[in-house]
């Protein structure tokens, strides 16, 4: 099965911000393209903007005037449902109500030929309940766009009960031929990112609400430490709180109030409160001129200690070894260990220093401060540290003099699991148990986690790095410190450490 035929037609219904992106791909991959809009004059004006966005490429130089001439010649607005008849693929993007979209759906297979692919671009409504209505659902697919279309690269094609497989193919083949990157999933609430993604935002507003990080550090800590482009909160304040919890609410309410995917009182408040994020000038953080820039919890310079004793083997953490003997800390041999469990650093007054593991810092029986996951501990710029309640004042001062003396800043939190480690930890874990429930393959939702949400690393190929035990066993921890239920690991991610356990 391949692409369409590129003179096929292609109609875009529903020619807000989604349409004009998607009709403008189209158009420039080299489809005639006809717009269609239910309030009058709405695709006249929106080919007028797919137009001038055109001629602001060529005056960017990415495309030719012949190009841009080409292609707007193919474009025509219609102000009638019936000029969409002859097209070859209809892909909508109206408002996000189930009746209206199937609806308009209904009335379009009056119009065009039974061979037109009919395409959704809901972000959060049932592929197959759009379809619902259809005589042929067969023909029907979800086209997932991420906003700006012309620019992001990812499209999630997603199959309904009734999708043909052959028809999936197609928009896949389709997709892939107008430059974009598409992965195949199946009709499940979120889709994949926006089901995937949803601990990133989770458990920094958790972690706020327990007043273990503040939004600044948490997103100081997984930019610098974990390598994400951008931190949750200012992340959020871009999408629109609106926009990010409303995202949340309909995932939760489509799992049936799942205690993984509960939303947080605290952007609710915000919600009520209309500090919607840049937007309207405040979100977690203030915009606008004179507005003060919060700044993460950054400890004051200290000295590292003259030695450290290695206990053991660090596994994830063995990176930090060589960095602390580059930095001129001596590294003496300390006992063995065991050789399953993870070893520790020593401070000179016997504290120690661990991975964060899940558990409460003060649940270890010598004082003990945790440190953060690192997406790469050399190019981390920013470590979290969670020390016990025991810890002196002394050995917490050596412990970031120690991490200073790598290069890093040191946030200082309260939070077990830590920020980095929890937040993968959970990532890892959806992955799993999206790829067990048959969502899409463990490629597709790496591609997709990488291209649609910038992550530094696909959850699936950042768990097997880690390994799964490791990520199962964390998770078990920290289900013991909360047990709602939230941090359970999936069965999903048992069986991948069983299996890793015994190979
Ligand atoms: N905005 C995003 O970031 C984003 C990303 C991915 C998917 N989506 C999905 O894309 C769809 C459109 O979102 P948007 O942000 O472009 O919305 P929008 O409000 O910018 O545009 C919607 C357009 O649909 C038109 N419309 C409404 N009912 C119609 C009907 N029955 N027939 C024809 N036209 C109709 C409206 O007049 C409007 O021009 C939604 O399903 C949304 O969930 C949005």
């Amino acid at each position: 099965m391949t692409a369409l035929d590129l003179s096929g037609p292609v109609a875009v219904v529903g020619t807000g911000t989604m349409g004009q992106g998607i009709a403008q791909v189209a158009l420039v991959a080299g489809h005639p393209v006809r717009l269609y809009d239910a309030a009058p004059g709405f695709a006249k004006t929106a080919a007028a903007a797919i137009t001038a966005r055109l001629d602001r490429l060529v005056e960017k130089g990415r495309i030719e005037a012949t190009a841009r001439d080409a292609a707007t010649g193919r474009l025509s607005a219609v102000e009638d449902l019936a000029d969409l008849a002859g097209c070859d693929l209809v892909v909508e993007a109206v408002l996000e109500q189930l009746d209206v979209k199937q609806r308009l759906f209904q009335d379009l297979e009056e119009v065009v030929a039974e061979s037109c692919l009919l395409a959704t671009n809901t972000s959060s409504l049932s592929v197959t309940a759009v379809a619902g209505a259809l005589k042929h659902p067969e023909r029907f697919v979800g086209l997932h766009f991420f906003n700006p279309a012309p620019l992001l690269p990812l499209v999630e094609v997603v199959s309904g009960h009734a999708t043909d497989e052959a028809a999936a193919t197609r928009a896949y083949e389709t997709a892939k031929a107008w430059g974009k990157t598409p992965v195949r999933c199946a009709d499940t609430p979120g889709f994949i990112v926006n089901r995937i993604a949803r601990p990133f935002y989770a458990e920094a507003l958790r972690l706020h609400e327990e007043r273990a990080a503040d939004p600044a550090t948490t997103d100081a800590v997984l930019r610098e430490c974990g390598g994400f482009k951008m931190g949750p909160f200012e992340l959020t304040d871009l999408i629109g709180q609106d926009v990010n919890e409303a995202v949340t609410r309909s995932v939760w309410e489509s799992f049936f109030q799942d205690p993984k995917f509960t939303p947080s009182l605290a952007q609710r408040r915000l919600v009520e409160s209309r500090r919607l994020g840049r937007k309207s000038g405040q979100g977690w953080y203030a915009y606008g001129d004179g507005a003060e820039k919060a700044e993460p919890h950054t400890a004051a310079p200290a000295s590292p200690p003259e030695s450290v004793a290695l206990h053991g083997e660090l596994f994830q953490a063995a990176a930090l070894v060589p960095l602390i003997e580059a930095a001129g800390v001596r590294v003496e041999a300390g006992h063995s260990g065991h050789p399953d469990f993870p070893g520790s650093i020593e401070l000179p007054d016997g504290t120690r220093l661990r991975l964060a593991d899940g558990t409460s810092a003060d649940a270890a029986a010598e004082p003990t401060i945790q440190f953060d996951l690192a997406l790469d501990y050399a190019k981390a710029t920013r470590i979290a540290l969670c020390p016990a309640a025991r810890v002196s004042e002394q050995a917490l001062a050596e412990a970031v003099g120690l991490f200073q003396a790598l290069g890093k800043e040191v946030s200082v939190v309260r939070a077990p699991g830590l920020i980095v480690a929890r937040t993968v930890a959970l990532l890892v874990d959806f992955a799993h148990d999206a790829v067990a429930r048959g969502v899409a393959d463990a490629e597709d939702i790496d591609t997709a986690m990488r291209l649609g949400v910038n992550y530094p690393r696909g959850p699936l190929s950042w768990g097997a790095a880690l390994g799964a035990y490791w990520v199962a066993e964390f998770l078990d921890n920290l289900h013991a410190e909360y047990p709602t239920g939230r941090y359970a690991p999936s069965q999903a991610l048992r069986q991948a450490a069983a299996r890793e356990e015994h190979s």
